[in-house]
């Protein structure tokens, strides 16, 4: 029996599955590390906790397997996205990486707007600059840390880097390239021109992969470390959201998935390039070889949750330890016990400032109607809520550009919720189906890595080989009314508020 490894470099942790080649996972674990937030808005980490996370689930998934690592044919790896991670000759880490979902860029943005051209740069990057994306970090180094710009011999992505440790050698590839803002996303290449108006050395940018291609063997060194063999081939792998695509089938035009994770993803494959011109959504190259995504991301949505958790809910976490199961399974029946539109409560998931839609650096977080007759169980729906109306704001852009299907695939840890499942169904008027194999991006990362290694023919047989859907949960017609006219109200809450935002960004 072959054996493939995904490694999942997300934001909380790195998570490694190791599947058998029918796709059934044999063994996972996963490494938690630190969010650093230096200050409102900012996000770091430091790459060097993703290296040792990768290398301590490697070595458990194969310790605890009992696999022989000669029966393992390759590694993919999946990751956040648009972090920048600047190394220095040697390939050492120069400050700790700058994260997607850190808003501190703005100003570089508008740089970046002014001197590419907002339409030539949406033409060629299939997005406007934002401030998650990496060229705004790039020129914010630049701008702020001179010494340390001074110094760069290579710009990476984050699970680029944790795959130049493992096989030595420096690539990224087309689906994580695309969130740089620095990519010609339908000629599937660096920018010269981007590059050049920039003025960003083209030759501090590794070359370019498809998702599905070998990109080199693991190490000596790296074998010493992980416990893996010396040669064994590792893929060139795909952005976390791609690479869920592949792990979820979503890999042929007429599919589609909603994750909610820490960010929150409507999600659909395109065989051609389509671009919002508002660039409220983004176009991204497929881990597919030649083909297109488009997708929504929300910065705050199973964050939204967590901070919620992490804040009120302490009880209910010291209940659920005792009890051995989820405090999220606890805060899910906390929730129900309220209504619809929980007692007239709306929330605006807006953490961390907020991208698509409303592309809002400044915007924040809001609970609207807040009255003394509430109680947390209110609050608590009114959180759940706000996440999935921000979706439903989202799938209504895909809708206008005809790239959504019949049914939608629910993925991330929101997705074990029948809770939010059924309110997705509810508020999207659509069947909500998950699929067996719920490790979507790990799953993604190990099927390119079987691809790679020759052990699957191409990305579209492996998914039909390995992936099978559940049965869907359906909308009901009354409960979809319902919260319908909480929607409308919902998208009416941002323009209201917007000017405020920027008056209190400003203070
Ligand atoms: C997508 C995005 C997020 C991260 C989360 O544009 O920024 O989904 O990839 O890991």
């Amino acid at each position: 029996m072959a054996y493939l490894l995904g490694v999942d470099l997300g934001t909380s942790g790195t998570k490694t599955v190791l599947f058998d080649e029918s796709g059934a996972a044999v063994a996972s674990a996963t490494v938690e590390y630190p969010l650093y937030q230096p200050k409102n808005g900012w996000a770091e980490q430091e790459p060097n906790d993703w290296w040792n996370a990768a290398k301590d689930t490697i070595r458990k998934v194969l310790s605890d397997s009992g696999v022989d690592a000669k029966d393992v044919k390759g590694l993919g790896i999946s990751g956040q996205m648009h972090g920048l991670v600047l190394l220095d000759e040697q390939g050492n880490p120069l400050r700790k990486a700058i994260l997607w979902c850190d808003g501190r860029t703005q100003k570089e943005c508008d740089e970046i707007t002014e001197k590419v051209g907002k339409e030539r740069l949406i033409a060629i990057s299939a997005n406007p600059a934002l401030t998650g994306f990496t060229a705004g970090k790039v020129l914010w180094v630049r701008n702020n840390e001179p010494e340390v710009y001074k110094k760069v011999s290579k710009m990476m992505l984050p699970k680029d880097y944790v795959r130049y440790k493992l096989t030595g050698e420096y690539f990224c590839e087309m689906s994580d390239g695309s969130g740089t803002n620095l990519l010609d996303v339908k000629n599937r290449c660096w920018s010269k021109e981007i590059l050049e108006k920039l003025d960003i050395d083209p030759a501090l940018l590794p070359e370019l992969l498809e998702s599905s291609d070998k990109a080199g063997c693991i190490t000596e060194e790296a074998a010493k470390e992980t416990g893996l063999m010396a040669g064994m081939p590792v893929a060139a792998g795909a952005a976390d959201n791609m690479a869920a695509a592949i792990g979820t089938g979503v890999c042929v035009p007429g599919k589609a998935f909603t994750t909610i994770g820490t960010s929150g993803v409507v999600f659909a494959h395109s065989k051609e390039v389509q671009i919002d011109p508002a660039g409220r959504v983004h176009t991204f190259c497929s881990a597919v070889p030649g083909e297109y995504t488009v997708m929504s991301c929300t910065l705050a949505a199973g964050l939204s949750l967590k901070w919620f958790r992490d804040t009120f809910c302490k009880a209910e976490c010291e209940t659920a330890d005792g009890m051995g199961v989820d405090p999220y399974v606890l805060m899910n029946q906390q929730a129900d016990k309220s209504p619809i539109g929980a007692n007239r409560l709306l929330f605006l998931p807006y953490l961390m400032g907020e991208r698509s839609p409303i592309l809002d650096s400044a915007s924040r977080g809001a609970f609207i109607g807040l009255s003394a007759i509430h109680q947390k169980h209110d609050l608590l729906r009114a959180v759940m809520e706000g996440v999935m109306y921000s979706q439903r704001q989202n799938l209504d852009v895909l809708r206008g550009m005809h790239v959504v299907p019949e049914s939608m695939l629910a993925c991330g840890g929101g997705a074990k919720s029948p809770f939010w499942r059924q309110m997705m169904a509810d508020m999207f008027n659509m069947p909500v189906k998950t699929v067996h194999n719920t490790e979507g991006p790990a799953l993604g990362a190990a099927i390119l890595a079987g691809v790679a290694a020759g052990v699957y023919e191409d990305i579209p047989s492996a998914c039909e080989k390995v992936i099978r859907e559940n049965d869907p949960l359906l909308p009901d017609e009354a409960r979809n009314a319902a919260y319908e006219t909480y929607y409308q109200l919902y998208c009416t809450l941002y323009p209201a508020l917007k000017d405020a935002y920027g008056a209190l960004q400003d203070m």
